[in-house]
């Protein structure tokens, strides 16, 4: 089949180097974006008077013709024709005959593929925001049942000191509130036209490029043309923003698979998210967690891959470029998919309260309530600690825990302790003590939890 840039060639590439070159195999994800970009084109040619009205309606109901196919996915693809752009072009001329051949005027292939990637990334932004916006109603539904439901609290994954659960849960909250405040900030620069750049200097046809914008539903156009088709930086920011998204779902991920573990027993994981061994008949794995902590991986290694691409490009279009799609899309996927996956398993999951609320009695991560205890009696903290300190030391070596000791043994350590001493040390009160403006006090967990509903409603 001949090429529809081939006139100035005497021989063609052979098939194999052909299909190297080609991205229609993967680029036909773009199939709906290009003909709309087309549509929006044609309208422009027409209105501009560049193309005579009966062309410009004829070229319109052709690619409203491949619109319908599309989306009944009866277009095949060739090979040969490379990519998207050409193949809906040569389709468009089997369709309505030469005419079809007009679309392309004041337009290149350059300015088109970048068209195409604003449309697709504007889509999925707005996808990815919603499925955002779903996971996050789902931790507010946990963290609501579990407002006073207890956990040991960690860091440096030792017990630190007891928590809400409903707390630990809202912190994934507002990391995916700003993963959202992200993908939405990047809607400015992906919401851009660069319609018209042509190849990379711009038009010798009257064109008028706001108009098609605007029927694009872009807020602005490029303002060089050069920029206009060799920017990917708004493709970087989709890659970078899902870097992030997908580092907290690995965390949250790791948080699950330790949860679920025989060690911990924290949370069950529902049947529907887990697997079975095929050896080991007792087994429950938790697959679905581990694989978004593992693709975790393939994102970060796409936002590396395309950044690796861009960094010694001259302007403008350079082939290379076409690299972005592969990458973009397999983000997509996973991110997509990643967030269905979550949102179910989050909101179908069993939590084991007694058994969380059982390990933060058994620790010490009541400590720092008795050298709050002291402090408030006028202590100073840090001799405080130090008293404590010792408390702990002495339980350790008895085999005992701090409320386990006698009054006369606290009284031992300062006369600043009373009877009170034992309610300090509950685990309940600590929390619920913690009312500060953003700590795990219940009070402060539930106005979270109200602010969190206001944004997500
Ligand atoms: N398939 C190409 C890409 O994805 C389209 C643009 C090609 N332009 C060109 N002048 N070869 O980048």
């Amino acid at each position: 089949m001949s090429k529809l840039w081939g006139g100035r060639f005497t021989k063609s590439a052979e098939e194999w180097v052909d299909e190297f070159g080609a991205s229609i195999s993967f680029d036909q994800e773009l199939v709906l974006e290009d003909i709309q970009g087309s549509l929006a084109h044609v309208a422009m040619l027409k209105k501009s008077s560049i193309l005579p009205e009966e062309d410009a309606d004829l070229i319109t109901s052709g690619l409203l013709t491949l619109q319908e196919k599309a989306k009944k996915g009866e277009l095949s693809f060739k090979v040969e024709m490379e990519d998207i752009h050409l193949n809906l072009e040569s389709m468009l001329i089997s369709e309505i005959g030469p005419v079809g051949g007009k679309l392309h005027t004041g337009r290149s292939r350059n300015d088109q593929v970048a068209t195409d990637m604003h449309l697709y990334l504007r889509n999925q932004t707005e996808d990815v925001l919603s499925l955002i916006s779903a996971l996050q109603t789902a931790l507010l539904e946990q963290a609501e049942n579990h407002v006073e439901t207890l956990i040991p609290g960690y860091t440096h994954l030792q017990r630190a000191q007891p928590i809400s659960f409903a707390h630990h849960v809202m912190a994934y909250f507002w990391m995916l509130q700003r993963d959202k405040e992200r993908f939405t900030e990047s809607l400015k620069r992906i919401n851009v036209s660069p319609l018209g750049a042509g190849a990379l200097a711009g038009t010798t046809f009257p064109i008028d490029r706001a108009y098609s914008a605007e029927l694009l539903g872009f807020d602005a156009i490029y303002e060089n043309s050069l920029d206009a088709v060799s920017d990917r930086d708004f493709v970087l920011e989709f890659l970078s923003n899902s870097s992030t998204l997908m580092m907290h779902l690995s965390r949250f991920s790791e948080e699950i698979i330790l949860w679920s573990s025989q060690e911990f027993q924290f949370i069950e994981l529902d049947d529907a998210f887990s697997t079975g061994s095929s050896i080991m008949p007792q087994k429950k794995n938790p697959d679905m967690a581990e694989l978004i902590r593992g693709k975790t991986g393939r994102v970060y290694g796409n936002l590396t891959g395309l950044l690796t691409v861009l960094k010694g490009l001259p302007l403008a279009y350079n082939k290379d470029m076409q690299e972005d799609k592969e990458g973009i899309f397999d983000t997509v996927k996973t991110v997509i998919g990643s967030l269905k996956i979550f949102e179910g398993m989050i909101s179908t999951m069993k939590v084991n309260s007694e058994v969380m609320e059982k390990a933060t009695k058994n620790d010490f991560s009541n400590a720092t309530e008795l050298a709050d205890y002291l402090a408030a009696k006028g202590m100073p903290f840090r001799e405080a600690h130090e008293v404590v300190g010792k408390l702990v030391l002495s339980c350790v070596n008895q085999g005992c825990y701090l409320a386990d000791l006698t009054l006369e043994q606290f009284k031992e350590a300062s006369d600043l302790f009373n009877e009170d001493i034992y309610q300090a040390l509950n685990p309940y009160e600590a929390v619920k003590r913690r009312n500060s403006a953003g700590g795990t006090g219940f009070e402060q967990v539930k106005l979270a939890i109200q602010k969190g509903r206001e944004l997500v409603k």
